[in-house]
């Protein structure tokens, strides 16, 4: 036992031990270098037409592309200077190769970049996006992109496709699983935390990578929940809501961004001059390079804004977009349109010296092999620290949806039913986007449980994700009766979420919620391990099994991870960052909804409801359990200089017997507006510690450009009026305050 508890003490020794990955940084625009520009001059002065465009020309390598390859002999692209950046292309070997092709063999010697979807790790793979979100734990995210850019910048990698800020509030979207969830400010938060761990202390490190903020812009809302589909919303809502995340991204000094496959407003995203040159460059003065995604000026054909390829690098081009993804436009059509006077050499120009800036900036032309360092790259790959790393967010990430009987944490000593087609899995476990993470350096749930207290564990699968297959539903059931407690792990598969994942349905696939349900039967206490990319909507299991923890895909060390939670090694501290429906005919939904004209009464057919079921989700935003409770005293607030300064104070105390973390939340509510006004908008949170029977006074301060709006004339600010000030553990269970201002 004391061994057991000195093992399970070891990632939280290496954690600190590595501490030193995290220095603060000052949030602010990438500028480029003094001295760059001069550099830059030079060189584009010495460029032909041809070797410029290649500059703007950006392949997949064959490894592992995410859609169809338009083109083959990359090399040969390379050696001619038509081709000069490169993606899915990793681990040093690789990319040397390639490396020096370009260095040593073309005209102008201008080194490559390397892109790859470095989305939740490299080789340690920590939680997914949505799941780190549920951490709120904003220095434990920063951690994750850091520790993803040590290992992606060791084999050979100087550029990642992430963060993805996309905002989400439709669970039937695959891709939500990649993002923050579904409030903005708190997508801010976790936007500028990512870039700031990718990015590092300062590009041009070696631990440093180019950080790309996609997918500009509102590829988050496609209608209906279907991918790729046509997003469409006033620009007040789209102002409000969707574009804050990555203007937060660009802010936190992003150097690139990347485009999005949807039309806004009728322009697909990779031909709208209003979002890239306006919102992008005029208003958020970025100065990075902006890349389209996978053949998305292509698409422009199917969109039907364009007759043809060539006008679509016209329309790219013209809209502010510097590098074509694996599309072949730029470098097939551009020189033919600048013939023509379609597009201009300063334009060209320009797109130029926005990469080549970049490309001085990680110090590739003073070292074009500085990402291919051999012993770095042996030494960096699943470091003890990483897995450190990552088995702490991923105990941070697991959220306590309920806990009847008091059944978690488990007792030393139990004997254990573990079922389920995910309880001895590795594959789906390390999620979608899982980078260069390899399923056999993954902790399944099963082997997690083995050293875990002494509990006497049996082993029954009980069916598969996908099938009608109930011949193993005997073998479970057996194991369930002879056992104290049953854990059984259900959900998705790994590619059922991510991109090309939407679903029409959002409740467990194939038998799964029946196998809970037989299990719930036998009158054991069930708790339900759910391993998702998304919300899902599964009220039968909300109501029969006894606790249900949600573990989304924790990566790596899943099984360490939720054995931890388990046995209450660590005290769950999760919340959701995406509200869980109760049913898909509820979905979009989304905490900060408006109030309506006639506002929800379970009494009143004439108001804003459906008629077969409540509004209330089956979880809401920012919900979690722990194995304590928490107490929350009436917010006070004080008006400071010039009424435009709020603080808030409350007090939380721990009122159970456990120590435990809670995250307290303040929702600001803007009770009268010259537009309407959501109910509720996240406005701060705290993670806290707290000892049982400790209370601790939090402090919140409200800025001005907190309760500032897009006022009725779309101008940005404040307006006079009351406000009601909400604090509480989920965004339902709230203490109010109000204030006149
Ligand atoms: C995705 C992007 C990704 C790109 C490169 C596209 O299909 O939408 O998010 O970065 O592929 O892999």
């Amino acid at each position: 036992m004391q061994k057991m508890i000195y093992l399970r003490l070891i990632p939280t020794l290496l954690l600190f031990l590595s501490i030193q990955f995290l220095d603060p940084i000052v949030a602010q625009n990438y500028r480029p270098s003094k001295g760059i520009e001069a550099r830059v001059n030079a060189l584009l002065a010495k460029m032909t037409l041809d070797e410029k465009i290649g500059q703007l020309t950006l392949y997949t390598t064959d490894w592992g592309s995410t859609g169809p390859t338009i083109r083959e002999g990359y090399k040969n692209d390379i050696r001619s200077g038509a081709c000069g950046n490169l993606f899915n292309c990793h681990t040093i070997g690789f990319v040397h190769d390639l490396q020096k092709v370009a260095v040593e063999e073309t005209r102008m010697k201008i080194p490559l970049l390397f892109g790859y979807d470095v989305i939740h790790g490299y080789k340690t793979i920590f939680p997914i996006p949505l799941g780190e979100a549920a951490s709120w734990d904003l220095e434990a995210i920063e951690k994750s992109a850091r520790v993803a850019a040590i290992e992606a910048t060791a084999a050979g990698l100087n550029w990642t496709f992430a963060p993805m800020v996309d905002i989400g509030r439709d669970p039937r979207w695959g891709r939500v699983m990649e993002g923050a969830g579904e409030d903005t400010w708190l997508g801010c938060r976790i936007a500028e935390a990512r870039v700031h761990g990718f990015q590092g202390k300062k590009l041009g490190d070696t631990d440093a990578m180019l950080a790309c903020v996609k997918h500009f812009a509102g590829y988050g809302a496609p209608i209906g929940g279907r991918e790729y589909n046509t997003v469409d919303m006033s620009e007040r809502y789209f102002r409000e809501y969707y574009l804050p995340t990555y203007e937060a991204a660009v802010k936190a000094g992003a150097a690139t961004v990347m485009t999005s496959f949807n039309d806004y407003d009728g322009v697909p995203a990779s031909g709208n001059k209003y979002l890239i040159d306006g919102i992008l460059r005029k208003e958020w003065d970025f100065q990075g390079f902006v890349v389209t995604d996978y053949t998305s000026t292509n698409e422009m054909v199917n969109h039907g804004v364009v007759v043809d390829e060539k006008e679509a690098g016209e329309l790219s081009l013209n809209a502010g977009v510097d590098m074509d993804m694996q599309g072949g436009i730029y470098q097939r059509f551009l020189k033919q349109s600048l013939k023509e006077g379609k597009v201009s050499t300063k334009q060209i120009n320009e797109a130029v010296r926005r990469v080549l800036r970049l490309k001085f900036e990680l110090g590739l032309f003073e070292d074009p092999y500085k990402f291919c360092n051999a012993d770095r790259e042996k030494k960096a790959m699943l470091a003890p620290e990483h897995r450190a790393a990552a088995r702490d967010l991923a105990r941070k990430s697991i959220v306590l949806l309920k806990n009847e009987q008091q059944v978690l944490p488990l007792k030393k000593g139990q004997k254990i039913a573990l079922i389920g087609p995910l309880a001895d899995n590795k594959s789906e476990l390390i999620g979608n986007w899982n980078g260069a993470g390899n399923a056999n350096d993954c902790v399944s749930l099963r082997e997690g449980f083995s050293p875990a207290q002494g509990s006497l564990v049996v082993y029954a699968k009980g069916c598969d994700l996908e099938v009608t297959d109930r011949s193993g539903f005997a073998a479970a059931l057996k194991a369930a009766q002879n056992a104290d407690v049953v854990v059984i792990a259900v959900g998705e598969g790994a590619m059922m979420s991510g991109e090309a994942g939407a679903r029409a349905e959002l409740g467990l696939p194939g038998i799964q919620e029946e196998l809970v349900l037989e299990l719930c039967k036998t009158g054991k206490p069930v708790v339900v391990i759910l391993m998702n990319g998304r919300p899902l909507a599964i009220p039968k299991i909300a109501e029969n099994a006894t606790a249900i923890l949600e573990t989304w895909w924790l990566g790596t060390e899943t099984g360490n991870a939720i054995t931890d939670v388990l046995y209450g090694v660590h005290n769950p501290s999760g919340k959701l960052p995406m509200t869980f429906p109760r049913s898909v005919g509820q979905v979009p939904i989304f905490y900060n909804y408006k109030n309506t004209g006639r506002p929800y009464d379970s009494n009143s057919k004439w108001t804003s409801k459906y008629i077969d079921m409540p509004n209330s989700p089956q979880w809401p935003f920012g919900f979690g359990l722990s194995y304590t409770s928490f107490g929350y005293s009436e917010p006070k607030v004080a008006l400071k200089s010039g009424g435009n300064l709020l603080t808030i104070t409350v007090n939380v105390t721990n009122t159970g017997k456990l120590p435990g973390e809670e995250v307290a939340q303040l929702y600001v509510r803007d009770l009268v507006g010259s537009v309407t006004r959501p109910v509720k908008e996240l406005k701060g949170f705290q993670k806290i510690m707290l000892q049982p029977g400790e209370t601790r006074e939090l402090k919140f301060i409200l800025t001005e450009k907190d309760l500032s709006f897009y006022r009725r004339d779309m101008t940005f600010g404040t307006e006079p009026g009351e406000y009601e000030i909400m604090i509480g553990g989920d965004s339902e269970t709230v203490k109010k305050v109000k204030v006149r201002l």
